[in-house]
């Protein structure tokens, strides 16, 4: 995905822009551009690489101009390099854009047609030279309706108008897009984040909607081009500026709060003087709910998952999960009395949020659990849980995914408790126990111990295996996910049972291997799972958690033990370790933790 901005001011904005492009890199970083409007000309600078490699270009520090746009790539169509870069400009217009054209071929075998000539491979030129081409003939409006009409696919667009020296326009089309405003200046960003710095006055548009920034003022258009009021919300300002502080990277820092993260959402939802659970106006009655289903991507999926074995062990629900891409494509049979609930970090996933949008058309109950309250999951869902974990820049999730989890499993909590599958002293005491867990997990992160030596040996080996059973079993996909993500080395998650069904053939001598096996249910089968790939040569990182019992194998590589609690919250502290080991692997690498490679924090395109 990208990051968009638009600054329409009443004095130079191409540093304002710059510093904008910063905050938004966690968006995407493969290349950067900016366009200002200055003497009656559009002045394009774009660089391959960080919004740096753009900062040191001489000719921005001089750039004129009190209209631009700029942008941060994350590359869909085209090579990230310079030429690609956005903005793209003809004479005329210059454009920045977020999304997925699906009918550019064919729009630019029109244009070439047309006489029109393209200098890059990307989907996003054919905006510019379509609005060149429509302005012959219309103005300003009818040109972006006609423009926007012609256009497949998904798009969060910033414009500039060489002739048009008083204003930006901004249109949406499943790729989030926000209007900022502030003293004798508007802004436009790809998200409240990019505008927060400057503003916490915001307006979000719809999907086929388009706007038009003035310095002193903003009109918003439907897609017929039929002028249309909207709200402007006030974002809540107590997120101050986020910084690093004295960490190294955002995802250091965000896994040290941790602890923080569950203390907000346990204030926020259990009620520890009642001792219950402050969820309320659920707006469905429990008898028109039979079934659950999970959806979301990545480790979103992940909670979804973990969530999964709550449910089942909390409430007499059926639940059901997938992954959203799957979701969005399957013949699905949707079911009036099943709940669909939608897990998004950003609450901007594009195929997280087509998922809700297809469960939305089919009249379903939907319910989402996001981080970001002001985002499109969140909009246009039925009901909002929202996570309170502060702003997450690492492009590894860490504090949201324990947030995600601490949310649903205290959903699951819930409906257990409303159903009557829980009985009151039975969720008393998980409340009770629940209520220590950030002292927990703040024990459990100080315990850094062993995790950084052994974190060489998956540098060195050709991939890793992470094993579990049970409510573990998810917790492995999202250790091996970190490692993959973070290291650029093959890690699998699996479920421990199975390795004797085909992956056992993989392992071989000094192989790592993390076998996830705290004293739950599922011990004594994991253990033995554990023997099995011992035998045939691996190095097993065990983490169990405290036992006052002894561990009942030997030739075990190294054991981690994080702290001891009810076997629901084991989960939230063998992540841990987990999180570390890939941020240590990465670190010894050199790699860049907070933006990997090919990736990005929020991924708003198929
Ligand atoms: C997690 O570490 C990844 N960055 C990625 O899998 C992420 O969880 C996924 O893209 C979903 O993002 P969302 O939670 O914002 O929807």
């Amino acid at each position: 995905m990208c990051g968009i901005i638009g600054i329409n001011s009443n004095k130079p904005v191409s540093a304002t822009i710059i510093n904008s492009l910063k905050k938004l890199e966690y968006r995407g970083y493969d290349s950067a551009g900016i366009a200002t409007l200055s003497s009656g000309l559009i002045n394009e600078i774009k660089s391959e690489g960080r919004v740096d490699n753009l900062e040191k270009n001489s000719l921005v520090q001089s750039m004129q101009g009190t209209i631009g746009i700029g942008h941060v790539r994350w590359a869909t169509h085209g090579l990230p390099n310079s030429i690609n870069a956005h903005p793209h400009s003809s004479q005329n217009v210059s454009v920045v854009h977020n999304g997925i054209i699906e009918n550019s071929t064919l729009l630019k075998k029109f244009l070439v047609g047309k006489g029109h000539k393209f200098k890059s491979q990307t989907d996003t030129e054919v905006i510019v030279h379509l609005i060149t081409e429509n302005l012959k003939s219309d103005d300003i409006i009818n040109s972006i309706k006609k423009t926007l009409k012609s256009l497949h696919g998904s798009f969060a667009l910033g414009i500039i108008f060489k002739d048009q020296p008083d204003l930006i326009v901004g249109a949406r089309r499943g790729s989030p897009l926000a209007v900022g405003y502030g003293p004798n200046e508007n802004y436009l960003g790809s998200d409240s984040y990019a505008l927060k710095s400057m503003t916490n006055k915001i307006t979000y548009l719809n999907d086929g909607e388009f706007c038009i920034i003035k310095k002193d003022h903003v009109e918003f258009f439907n897609e017929d081009g039929v002028k249309i009021n909207k709200k402007i919300l006030q974002l809540s300002s107590e997120e101050k500026e986020y910084e690093k502080g004295d960490y190294k990277h955002f995802m250091a820092k965000e896994i040290e709060e941790q602890p923080i993260t569950l203390k907000n959402g346990i204030k926020e939802y259990i009620d520890t003087v009642n001792n219950d659970i402050n969820i309320y106006n659920i707006p469905w009655k429990q008898n028109e709910i039979s079934s659950i289903t999970l959806i979301g991507c990545g480790t979103a999926y992940h909670s979804c998952l973990m969530s999964k074995y709550w449910f089942e062990e909390l409430t007499s629900l059926e639940v059901n999960v997938d992954i959203a891409s799957e979701f969005r494509y399957r013949k699905n049979r949707f079911k009036k009395d099943t709940l669909y609930v939608f897990v998004s970090q950003s609450g901007e996933t594009a195929d997280t949020y087509a998922a809700l949008d297809l469960c939305n058309k089919n009249g379903m109950k939907t319910c989402s659990v996001v981080n970001v309250i002001e985002s499109s999951i969140a909009r246009d869902s039925e009901f909002v849980l929202p996570i309170h974990c502060g702003t997450e820049i690492g492009v590894a999730s860490t504090k949201a995914f324990l947030g995600q989890i601490l949310i649903l499993y205290i959903l699951a909590l819930k409906f257990g408790s409303v159903r009557g599958d829980l009985e009151k002293k039975e969720l008393s005491e998980k409340l009770k126990d629940l209520k220590n867990l950030p002292k927990l997990v703040e024990e459990t992160l100080a315990t850094d111990n062993k995790i950084q030596n052994v974190s060489s040996t998956f540098n060195e080996a050709k991939g890793s295996m992470f094993l579990g059973r049970g409510f573990s079993y998810p917790i492995a996909l999202e250790g091996a996910l970190k490692l993959k993500e973070l290291s650029y080395i093959h890690a699998e998650g699996y479920p421990a049972g199975e390795m004797k069904h085909g992956p056992l053939a993989l392992i071989e001598d000094g192989m790592p291997v993390v076998v996830l096996a705290p004293r739950d249910n599922y011990y004594k089968k994991t253990i033995s799972n554990m023997q099995e790939v011992i035998a045939r040569g691996a190095k097993v990182l065990l983490i169990t958690n405290k036992s006052s019992d002894e561990i009942i194998s030997e030739n075990i590589w190294e054991t981690i033990e994080v702290e001891s609690t009810n076997d629901d919250l084991l989960p939230f502290l063998l992540t841990i370790p987990l999180q570390k080991l890939a941020y240590y692997s990465a670190l010894k690498k050199g790699f860049d933790i907070d933006k990997p490679r090919n990736l990005a924090k929020s991924v708003t395109v198929e």
